[in-house]
């Protein structure tokens, strides 16, 4: 039975990991993580009150912020980690002023088009998750050719939440879900808790581990709500544009030491 497919069929028209990208020669520092970790999400807060301390505009925080993920993206496979996701822009952003919202799509469209063949040539695979359907075509663009390019990568896989909200998700997921039962592709009867998430965006993605959120804020904002059931969360007070590879390294090595058992109990 053929679910709902949303990408297009992976053509590997590009050549992977080139050798001398500084990600790539992270490649002899990955260490399959002993804790099992492998995937980390990370809501990103605090770039607007970083930027306000030191009396510039929002969008100072912002730009501050995209060069952190380059960082931490370098920081993964040393860490064991093999797949990031982060939140770039909720469903709810859109409530911020117009000047904030331009800037962060420029900023969005500007950080794909400087990063795109770095992140080829470093073995990143990207993936967006999140609505498409209200961001800029010319941006959707950008995002598209992004993941076909870096289709065939597998050293780190990148993805980035962009117009992402988890219950927007869920109900997205729904959809599909009953357009399938409604066509006979799907037997109610047989919707269980492995079935939802095939319809979700990140349906090919692992759950994540360990949810990180910077700037003070025990909250997830409805991020990843499904996928997180049963993450570990880590709330630190660091804003984002501060937030380092060290301190990175430090929240992975802590989950090695968590007592993780899935409602089961350890004997
Ligand atoms: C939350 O901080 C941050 C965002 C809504 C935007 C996150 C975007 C980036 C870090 C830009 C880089 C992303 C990519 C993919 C290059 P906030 O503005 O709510 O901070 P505040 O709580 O201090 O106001």
């Amino acid at each position: 039975m053929q679910l709902w497919i949303p990408n297009k069929p992976r053509l590997c028209r590009y050549k992977s990991v080139k050798t001398a990208g500084k990600l790539s020669q992270a490649v002899a520092a990955e260490t399959p993580s002993a804790s099992g970790l492998q995937h980390v999400a990370v809501i990103m807060d605090g770039n607007g009150r970083w930027a306000q301390m030191r009396g510039r505009p929002r969008l100072f925080g912002h730009h501050a912020g995209a060069r952190r993920v380059s960082e931490i993206l370098r920081a993964c496979p040393p860490n064991g980690v093999k797949y990031l996701t982060i939140f770039a822009f909720s469903t709810e952003n859109w409530k911020r002023t117009q000047v904030e919202v331009s800037g962060l799509m420029k900023l969005f469209q500007g950080y794909i088009t400087k990063e795109a063949r770095a992140l080829r040539d470093e073995g990143v695979r990207v993936r967006f998750i999140g609505d498409r359907v209200r961001l800029n075509p010319k941006l959707v663009e950008l995002m598209d050719n992004l993941e076909q390019m870096t289709s065939c990568n597998d050293l780190v896989h990148l993805t980035i939440a962009l117009n992402y909200g988890g219950r927007d998700e869920v109900a997205r997921a729904t959809k599909r879900l009953a357009q399938d039962v409604a066509s006979g592709k799907l037997d109610p009867e047989k919707v269980d808790e492995e079935t939802l998430p095939k319809y979700l965006d990140t349906y090919v993605l692992p759950d994540p581990d360990l949810v990180i959120r910077t700037s003070g804020e025990a909250r997830i904002s409805n991020f990843l709500l499904w996928q997180s059931a049963y993450a570990e969360y880590e709330f630190i007070d660091t804003l984002w544009p501060d937030f380092t590879a060290e301190e990175f390294g430090t929240l992975t090595a802590k989950y090695g030491k968590r007592d993780r058992r899935f409602g089961a109990v350890n004997v």
